[in-house]
C-alpha cells in the first residue's frame, strides 16, 4: 500500500520505494503539509503539530504549510486559487470533506475533496504515486455547481513545502537560439520567480524547479516539480521568515482570467515531482524512466535529414530530390522536408495560412519528391506552421478577423506574421481539415509543427494563454487518432516548446536552432536534467555554424549530435568524398547504438581534471557508450579520469577504443576508473562497451 491513512483519519502518509509525502488536517481545517523527504514506514508517528500565532502579526494561517493555501483571510503570502464569485466576493474558506483512492496499473492516487464553506464551489486535490518510479503527481480539479459562473485569477496547482533555507534554485535561461542555459542561485528571503508570458513554454525558463542543499551529480537532497503544461506558466520559490521555503508552480496569473461555469470543471496541469537522497542523477533517471514508460510515444526516433539549412526557402523539387538521394547514401531514414514548400512562400514575407503546394517550386506536385523519398525507402517529413498566418496570404485577406486581435488596435507582425486565434471554432476546423488533407492525400510519415512567433493583443478573452495550448493538444491528438503512424516533431522556433506537457502529446522535440556542437553540449546537458535523451532532436550542421562563425571537425560535430536523436542538417551535395564516408561511419555507428542512447540509461560523469571534459555514459542492458569531448586542451594537456558508472562491481566488461580493447571489472572501472586523454581543440571520443557474459 503507497497510501496510509492514520486511524483518526486525519494522517495521510504517501510512499513511493524511497520516499514519503505526508500531510493531515489540522484542528482548524486546514489540510496542512507534514514531510516530504526518505521514506517513514509508518503513518502513525506523524504529529500534527498544535500551531498557535507567532504574534498578532503572525497569524496561523501564514505559519501554517499548507499544502494548497487559497486566497482568502489573514493570508499574505503566495497563495495558488484566487477567484471571484458572482456577488463579488473574492476569498476562498475551504472546509474538508473526505477523500477517496483510486488504483491503476502503475498508480494509486488518494483524492482529498475540500468544499467552499459557503458556495457550491469544490477543489478536489489529486496526488497520485507512481511507486517504482519515486514521483508522484500532484494537481488540482475545480468544480462549479453554482447557478453562476465564477472567475479564476490565480490558479497554481499544487504547493510544496521544504523544511530548510538557503536552497540552491535551478533552472534555464535563455533566448532564441541560447535555450537552455543553466542557473542556479541561492534561495534568500524574498521570492524568486520564474514565468513565460509569450504563449511558449521554453526559450526563457522551463516550466519545472529544482532545489538542491548543496548536492552533486550523486549526493545530497533534492526536491524537484515538473509542470505538465506548454504555455504561459509560473513558479514561485519564497524562503517565508518561518524557516522554511516554499515552491508553486501552474498557469500564470498574467493577464489571465479563466471563467468556469456553472456545472464546468477544470482540472490545472498536473505536476510531476519527486524527492532525491542522492543527488540531480536519482532525479534525472527517474524523470527519464518515467517520461520514456509513461508519458512519450513509444518506439525509436530514426535518423533524418532535414534541408532546411541547406535550401532554406529556395525550394525546389529536383533540388529536394539530390539531396534525399545523398542523404540515402549517408544512412538517413527519414527525408523532412522544411519551410518554402507551400503558398507563395519565398522568404519570410508571404505564404504562411496557404497550404497548397507551390507549382513553380513542385510542377508535378508533391508526388514526384514523396514518390522519390519512397523511392528511396525513406520516409517523408513535412513542414508545417498551422497556428500563424502572414498579412499578405489570401488566408488573411479572406479572414483577417481570425488572428488574435483588438478591434480598435493594430496588431503586432513578428517575423512577418499574426497568430491565428485557434480558440475559434472556424480555425480549428480550417487547421485540422487542412493538416488531415495533407495526410490523407500524401504519404506523409512525419510532421514538424513550428511556431515561429510569441502571442500578442490576444482580444478581449483572457483565457486564451491558457485555451490556446489545450486547443493545439487536442488538434494533434486528434490528427494521430487518425493517422497512427505519423510522428510529430513540436518546434517552437528552436525549443521553444519542450515541458513535461507536449511530451506526452508529440513524439520529437526541437532543441534548439544553435546547432553549434560546442554550445549544444552545454544545452544538452541542461536539458538532460529533466527530458530524456530521446526528446531531444540534435541535428549536425555545415561549418562554419551559422550562428556561432565557428568551425569545428566533423566528427566533434558527429559525436555531440549522436548524445539525442540524431539528425543531418548539413548541405550534403557539398560534402567530400572524406565527409561523405565519415558521415556513413557515425550514422551507421549510431544506428547501432540507438537503442542505448535513445532507451538507455544516462549519466552526468565527473570530471576531475583541470581541463574541461565532458563526460557522459549511456547504458541498457549490457551494452554501454561513453562520449568524451574536449573543446580546447588549456591546463597543460590534461587528461581526465572517467570513472564509470550503472555497472555490476564483478561482472567483467571489454571496452573498444581507438587505442584498443579494454577488460576491466565494473568495480574497477566505476572505482579506480579509465585514464583518458585527447589532446588538440574540439577532440571527441566515443567508446562502446559491453559486459561479458
Ligand atoms: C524555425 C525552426 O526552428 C527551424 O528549424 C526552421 O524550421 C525554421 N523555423 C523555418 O522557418
Amino acid at each position: 500500500m503507497s497510501i496510509v491513512v492514520g486511524t483518526q483519519n486525519e494522517v495521510f502518509l504517501l510512499s513511493t520505494e524511497n520516499t514519503s509525502y505526508a500531510f493531515g488536517i489540522d484542528d482548524q481545517g486546514l489540510v496542512r503539509h507534514l514531510y516530504w523527504g526518505k521514506k517513514i514506514l509508518s503513518a502513525e508517528e506523524l504529529e500534527m503539530p498544535v500551531l498557535t500565532e507567532v504574534s498578532t502579526n503572525d497569524p496561523v494561517y501564514e505559519i501554517t504549510p499548507e499544502e494548497f493555501p487559497v486566497h482568502g483571510g489573514l493570508r499574505y503570502k503566495e497563495h495558488c486559487l484566487k477567484a471571484t464569485f458572482a456577488d463579488g466576493t473574492r476569498e476562498l474558506v475551504y472546509r474538508y470533506c473526505g477523500y477517496d483512492v483510486e488504483e491503476g496499473e502503475d498508480w494509486e492516487e488518494l483524492v482529498l475533496h475540500l468544499k467552499d464553506d459557503h458556495y457550491d464551489f469544490y477543489m478536489d486535490l489529486h496526488y497520485r504515486l507512481y511507486p517504482r518510479y519515486d514521483l508522484m503527481e500532484r494537481n488540482v480539479v475545480l468544480k462549479n455547481q453554482m447557478e453562476e459562473p465564477l472567475q479564476i485569477e490565480q490558479l497554481h496547482s499544487a504547493q510544496f513545502h521544504i523544511p530548510y533555507e538557503n536552497l540552491n534554485f535551478s533552472n534555464v535561461h535563455g533566448h532564441w537560439g541560447a535555450e537552455e542555459q543553466r542557473f542556479t542561485q541561492r534561495v534568500s528571503y524574498g521570492k524568486i520567480l520564474i514565468e513565460n508570458r509569450r504563449g511558449t513554454s521554453s526559450h526563457n525558463h522551463n516550466p519545472y524547479f529544482i532545489l538542491d542543499r548543496d548536492a552533486t551529480e550523486t549526493t545530497g537532497e533534492v526536491f524537484f516539480g515538473a509542470l505538465r503544461m506548454t504555455g504561459n506558466f509560473s513558479g514561485v520559490v519564497e524562503q517565508t521568515p518561518y524557516g522554511e521555503t516554499l515552491v508553486q508552480m501552474g498557469i500564470n496569473p498574467h493577464d489571465c482570467l479563466l471563467q468556469l461555469d456553472p456545472g464546468q470543471t477544470l482540472s490545472a496541469p498536473a505536476i510531476l515531482c519527486g524527492y532525491s537522497a542522492t543527488g540531480f542523477e536519482t532525479m534525472s533517471h527517474n524523470l527519464h524512466r518515467f517520461a520514456l514508460d509513461q508519458v512519450m510515444s513509444k518506439g525509436l526516433r530514426p535518423v533524418l535529414y532535414n534541408s532546411w539549412e541547406a535550401t532554406e526557402f529556395h525550394v525546389n523539387c529536383q533540388d529536394q530530390i539530390k539531396l534525399a538521394n545523398k542523404a540515402k547514401e549517408l544512412g538517413a531514414e527519414l527525408f523532412v522536408l522544411d519551410d518554402g514548400w507551400f503558398g507563395e512562400r519565398h522568404s519570410i514575407q508571404n505564404g504562411l495560412g496557404d497550404w497548397y503546394v507551390n507549382e513553380g517550386k513542385f510542377p508535378n506536385g508533391l508526388e514526384e519528391l514523396i514518390d522519390a523519398v519512397k523511392g528511396l525507402d525513406m520516409k517523408f517529413g513535412l513542414w508545417v506552421e498551422p497556428e500563424m498566418v502572414n498579412p499578405k496570404a489570401q488566408l488573411y485577406q479572406d479572414h483577417p478577423d481570425w488572428i488574435y486581435h483588438y478591434d480598435t488596435r493594430v496588431s503586432d507582425t513578428s517575423r512577418v506574421q499574426y497568430v491565428l486565434n485557434v480558440t475559434k471554432p472556424e480555425v480549428q476546423e480550417f487547421i485540422y481539415n487542412m493538416l488531415d488533407n495533407l495526410l490523407t492525400r500524401y504519404d506523409i510519415d512525419y510532421i514538424k509543427w513550428d511556431a515561429n512567433r510569441p502571442i500578442s493583443q490576444t482580444g478581449p478573452q483572457r483565457d486564451i494563454w491558457y485555451k490556446h495550448i489545450q486547443v493545439i493538444y487536442g488538434i494533434v491528438t486528434a490528427l494521430k487518432k487518425k493517422h497512427p503512424h505519423v510522428l510529430f516533431e513540436a518546434c517552437a522556433s528552436g525549443g521553444g516548446r519542450i515541458d513535461y506537457g507536449i511530451l506526452g502529446i508529440f513524439d520529437d522535440f526541437w532543441t534548439s536552432d544553435n546547432t553549434d556542437a560546442y554550445d549544444r553540449l552545454y544545452i544538452q546537458d541542461a536539458y538532460s536534467r529533466i527530458y530524456p535523451i530521446k526528446a531531444m532532436r540534435a541535428w549536425v550542421t555545415d561549418c562554419p555554424n551559422f550562428l556561432s562563425g565557428r568551425m569545428i571537425p566533423l566528427t566533434f560535430r558527429f559525436h555531440s549530435a549522436m548524445m539525442g536523436s540524431l539528425g543531418i542538417g548539413c548541405n550534403i551535395l557539398k560534402f567530400t568524398p572524406e565527409e561523405v564516408e565519415l558521415s556513413q561511419k557515425m550514422i551507421r555507428q549510431y544506428k547501432e547504438i540507438r537503442p542505448v542512447i535513445q532507451e538507455g540509461t544516462f549519466y552526468r560523469l565527473d570530471n576531475p581534471s583541470a581541463d574541461q571534459y565532458f563526460l557522459y555514459e549511456y547504458l541498457k542492458g549490457d551494452k554501454g557508450v561513453l562520449f568524451a569531448f574536449l573543446p580546447q586542451s588549456k591546463v597543460g594537456h590534461r587528461g581526465t579520469t572517467v570513472r564509470l558508472r550503472g555497472l555490476e562491481e564483478e561482472a567483467r566488461y571489454i571496452l573498444h577504443t581507438s587505442q584498443g580493447d579494454i577488460t576491466k571489472t565494473g568495480s574497477y572501472l566505476m572505482g579506480h576508473g579509465l585514464p583518458l586523454r585527447l589532446s588538440g581543440d574540439y577532440a571527441s571520443a566515443l567508446v562502446q562497451f559491453e559486459k561479458i557474459p
